[in-house]
């Protein structure tokens, strides 16, 4: 295998003269996915082949050329290009052909080819690099632009990826929503012409949709049939994903940055380094596009990818702005005695000339509010360590409220128009990151509190406006770098935190779930996934989600919205992602109380499944009034699966659920879970033994038509 592997290698490294000599191929592969390029007669790249591993080289010569594979602007293509500069003689022509590639190894798992064109006429260069995760078919792309024009050349689109796809018929799949109705998913099928999925939020970014799709060709896909591919963009920002069918019915997707308002001065010598596009191709449906994502975050991309998760109590939903020291100890309580890891302290702690105790005032100014917390936050670390939990707290460093010392003392730090009223989402504004003294003072919100709290354990970074009333003080004339300007500078302060905190979890939020990228990925253990926690919307929410995000990032909690299900109801949906409360655990009954604490246990005892393993998705919320997932182990030894009925008709037939994942070889023992105390019948409240052939062939019967209701049933191999 290795040997194969080195004369892989060895054939790539031969740079261009054997390329000139017949145009071989260029191949990016994984171990179920090839994308081949090759280099026409006229010396430029094509894209010849995306699809099923091709094993046979000498196959490689007999694809069709395909179709330029980073189209640029200004020459004979009449569609949108990937790539339009404006050189220093205004000529915004650019033709790119191949000088060379290189195929290299950078971990275990991983090889990265990149390929280098340049123009002949100006000295640009583009370099397209394709890094392939093996053994999970994911390959992730960027663009590296430079040039060494006298003076700044004008960058007005620089796609991160542009792929070339041929088929009948295509369906994307987009996720968009609003605030607490995230990720609702819509297929339409794609003719000829162009569909744009964008945003230009800025920082609450994806407020309005996700910045991931998937595609399917042929046919609609489903969860286990049908050929998918699934795309998403690492970029904490504006993004812009663009669907063209050209007139021969190919069709050419482009991801980047939205370039919308974002002409890019690229001075001689530098290198604009695009975001990454990250993409799976399946033929098996859109099920095991998920787990290949999943199991490549876990694995390559998120931060601490490999490692479990807290549970917490959180007191937001619970007590909201309105809080005292007393009070939060006594949570702090209630977390211990539910075998909760983490107390995390939310919004309204901070703020002295303008004490936060509502949205209006105080954000910015990061010292505790005397009349709430007299002893300061070192009170709250110590109360923590005393009762045996983690102490966690809020901040939403990157925002000011105009009612804050911050914006008094520092105007200019702010964006905002210098001559216009300014207009407010949620009462603030966005901080300017894009200037090195905001950076700063934003790193250090984290590192003042940090150093003055070392105990603090754990961090909720929320997000709650969009770029409004855009103008910087500090870029002057380069206006149209701020959007980009500013999720760099945001990358840089949690680079930074990153470096100095290492291990540090913190979870990302944006007024729910407005910020859910792989990039940030890097850098946060976990997102809010909505503010929506009625447990019959989550079950959508989460649906959506996991499609591309692994179980471990998407925060769920326990609340009381829509307490017309049960709690049992609401803590077996919260178990499907990374469990929390934020409910007033003081008011629950004594049996609701006792399922809870057995549920944090159980929760913990299944955490290797559901957080690491692969997860199925059996039913969707989407198709009936019931839905079933559940999660296997990679020794196919242990499983959980859950099972809800969301609105069932009355006296409604159901059907048995079909397991996957299972070994169809194996006994295993079948038992429910996380029941009632006192909780009567259940076809498994006892331990029944089947194969793994009969779970996946017959199925178990998990749905009734008695109402809203729902059970777990953990599946053990004998
Ligand atoms: C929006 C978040 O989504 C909520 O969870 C909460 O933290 C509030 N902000 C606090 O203002």
């Amino acid at each position: 295998m290795k040997k194969a592997f080195s004369l892989i290698i060895c054939l790539f490294c031969l740079p261009c003269l054997l390329l000139a000599a017949g145009t071989p191929s260029i191949k990016v592969d994984t171990d179920a996915l090839s994308l081949v390029f090759r280099v026409g007669d006229n010396g430029r790249l094509y894209q010849s082949y995306l699809g099923h591993r091709l094993h046979q080289q000498t196959d490689l010569n007999q694809l069709p050329l395909g179709t330029e594979a980073y189209i640029t602007h200004g020459m004979e293509d009449y569609f949108e290009p990937a790539i339009h500069v404006v050189h220093n003689d205004f000529n915004s022509s650019l033709l790119l052909k191949y000088v060379s590639h290189e195929t290299k190894r950078t971990a275990d798992g991983v090889e990265e080819t990149i390929i280098t064109l340049q123009d002949e006429k100006y000295p640009v260069t583009v370099k397209l690099h394709y890094v392939a995760y093996v053994h999970e078919n994911l390959i992730k792309t960027f663009t590296e632009i430079s040039h060494q024009e006298k003076k700044p050349v004008e960058l007005q689109k620089y796609a991160s990826s542009m792929l070339h796809l041929n088929n009948a018929h295509y369906f994307l799949t987009e996720f968009s929503g609003d605030w607490a109705e995230e990720v609702r998913p819509s297929t339409q099928p794609l003719y000829f012409g162009k569909k744009v999925i964008d945003t230009k939020l800025g920082s609450r970014a994806d407020m309005f949709v996700s910045p991931f799709f998937q595609l399917a060709l042929g046919k609609e896909a489903t969860e286990t049939e049908g050929e998918v591919l699934l795309g998403t963009i690492g970029w904490t920002g504006n993004f812009q994903f663009t669907f063209e069918v050209d007139q021969l019915g190919g069709l050419r997707v482009i991801s980047g940055i939205n370039p919308y308002a974002s002409a890019y001065q690229l001075k001689p010598d530098e290198v604009f380094r695009t975001p990454d596009f990250y993409f799976t191709y399946s033929y098996n449906g859109k099920g095991e596009a998920s787990r290949n994502f999943h199991r490549w975050a876990r694995r390559y991309q998120v931060k601490d990818g490999d490692k479990t998760r807290f549970t917490l109590l959180n007191n937001w939903e619970n007590t909201s702005f309105n809080f005292n020291e007393e009070k939060l100890v006594s949570l702090m309580g209630e977390a211990k005695d539910f075998g909760l890891d983490i107390f995390l302290l939310d919004d309204g702690w901070f703020g002295t000339k303008y004490p936060r105790n509502d949205d209006h005032q105080g954000l910015g100014d990061w010292t505790e509010i005397q009349e709430k917390l007299p002893h300061g936050v070192a009170y709250l670390t110590d109360a923590a360590k005393r009762q045996g939990v983690k102490f966690g707290i809020w901040i939403e460093p990157e925002m000011v409220n105009p009612k804050s010392e911050l914006y008094e003392k520092h105007p200019d730090w702010v964006i905002h128009l210098p001559n216009r009223d300014e207009y407010y989402f949620r009462n603030q504004l966005v901080l300017d990151l894009s200037n090195p003294q905001v950076q700063d003072f934003v790193f250090g919100v984290v590192d003042g509190l940090m150093t003055k709290y070392p105990e603090i354990a754990f961090f909720k970074w929320d997000c709650n406006s969009p770029i409004t009333n855009i103008y910087s003080y500090y870029l002057k004339e380069k206006q149209t770098h701020l959007y980009i300007d500013y999720v760099r500078g945001l990358y840089q302060v949690l680079d930074r935190i990153k470096a100095k905190y290492p291990t540090l979890p913190m979870m990302l939020c944006s007024g729910g779930g407005a910020r859910t990228d792989y990039e940030a990925l890097k850098y946060f253990t976990e997102f809010w996934a909505s503010d929506n926690t009625d447990p019959i919307e989550r079950l959508y929410i989460q649906w959506g989600y996991s499609q591309v995000f692994p179980s471990k990032v998407i925060c769920a909690h326990v609340t009381s919205w829509n307490r017309q299900t049960s709690i049992k109801f609401r803590t077996d949906v919260a178990m499907m992602g990374k469990l929390g409360f934020d409910i007033n655990l003081s008011g629950l009954n004594a049996d609701e109380a006792v399922f809870c604490k057995q549920a944090v246990k159980n929760y913990n005892a299944l955490k290797p499944v559901i957080l690491d393993g692969d997860m199925y998705r059996l039913v969707s919320p989407y198709e009936g009034n019931h839905t079933s997932t559940m999660y296997v182990n990679e020794g196919k030894d242990k499983a959980v699966v859950f099972a809800f009925d969301i609105h069932p008709r009355f006296s409604e037939a159901v059907y048995p659920v079909k397991l996957q994942g299972l070994d169809p070889q194996r006994q295993y023992r079948v038992q429910e879970t996380n029941r009632m105390p006192n909780a009567r019948g259940g076809q498994y409240a006892e331990p029944k033994t089947y194969s793994g052939e009969y779970l996946m062939q017959v199925g178990l019967n998990l749905f009734t038509a008695y109402g809203t209701s729902s059970r777990v049933v953990e599946i053990t191999g004998e």
